[in-house]
């Protein structure tokens, strides 16, 4: 690991899956007051409140340029997207958040000489033509949604600042990430969180892609390890920058439910396949995350049998509470 200690860090998309979880894990790490929660249009839930919170609005430069100036942010994690399905519904959307956010953050961390930026990218970058069994590190990008194709131009973006202006930026093709305290926002692999609620709530789900259409996963503490071990990796072993291959566990839908029934023998799941069928088709079953592996040490930490056990323990207290 590095010894450069990160000080001031803006978290963009903070009340998203992923941010609401990445912002407490980082304050554990960097004290409270040092990392910034940029809200957008989630309310952030209460323990984000335990820092600074800020509205951040990335397809503005200047609602982030005031945030890192104030703070004098020296790292960002530019959490803040538009995922496939939703980016599919509103293409002018994706673009504008995907595309000018990322620009927009990417350019004000030169102006500012920031000291590291992290931008995620997706399985979604590859397409119909990518070899989907173990896809390797360095292949046909020619993605279908644009979701996709924002993260292809988002990952040659980052590099491009990296080679052209030293700006150390990096990033991972983050597969469906499974969680149990803030939902996805409009995704694909969304039917993998889905599927926890309904399993604890109804004993029931039906799946809106086919049983046996198999995707890249991951669980949420593995996808916090990862993003905060690329950041705190050698600048001097990275090969890749902005575009690492990451994947933990690749199952089909009735794979889950057959674990989930180890657990809730009633349990029933049905299928009917829609239009996020297609999107799912497109995008890889497993994948080769070797140079993450090799270049900064990557390894996960659940199978499937472990997150499905985890979550409906989590899952299962939050009912009892009411909480979900
Ligand atoms: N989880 C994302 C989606 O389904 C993929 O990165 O859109």
């Amino acid at each position: 690991m590095s010894d450069i200690e990160m000080k001031k860090i803006l978290v963009t998309g903070a009340t998203g899956q992923i941010g609401s979880e990445l912002v407490p894990e980082l304050r554990r790490i960097h004290g409270n007051k040092n990392v910034v929660t940029g809200t957008h249009s989630r309310p952030p839930l209460e323990i984000l409140k335990e820092g600074p919170c800020e509205k951040v609005d990335v397809t503005d430069k200047e609602s982030v340029e005031k945030v890192v100036e104030n703070y004098d942010i020296d790292t960002i994690y530019h959490m803040a997207a538009i995922l496939s399905v939703k980016g599919e519904e509103n293409p002018w959307l994706a673009w504008e958040v995907n595309m000018n956010g990322t620009y927009n953050v990417l350019e004000v961390a030169r102006e500012k000489s920031l000291m590291r930026v992290f931008c995620p990218s997706s399985i979604a970058v590859f397409g119909p033509e990518t070899p989907m069994d173990n896809t390797p590190q360095d292949t046909v990008l020619r993605p279908t949604t644009m979701y996709g194709l924002s993260k292809v131009a988002g990952e040659l973006l980052c590099n491009y600042y990296f080679k052209k202006f030293d700006l150390d930026v990096r990033g991972v093709r983050y597969p469906g990430i499974i969680s149990n305290k803030t939902l996805p926002g409009g995704g694909t692999t969304d039917y993998a969180v889905e599927i926890f609620y309904e399993a604890i709530k109804k004993k029931k789900y039906t799946c809106f892609l086919r049983e046996d259409s198999i995707l890249p996963m991951m669980y949420m503490p593995d996808c916090i390890k990862s993003t905060i071990d690329i950041m705190r990796s050698d600048l001097i072993k990275l090969n890749h920058h902005a575009d690492f291959n990451l994947t933990a566990v690749s199952f089909t839908p009735k794979e889950i439910s057959e674990e989930i029934k180890k657990h809730i023998p009633e349990f029933t799941i049905t299928y009917k396949p829609d239009d996020r069928q297609s999107i799912a088709d497109s995008w890889p079953n497993t994948i080769d995350d070797s140079a993450a592996r090799e270049e900064w040490g990557w390894t996960p930490d659940y199978d499937l049998p472990a997150i499905v056990e985890d979550m409906l323990r989590v899952l299962e207290e939050r009912h009892k509470k009411e909480e979900i």
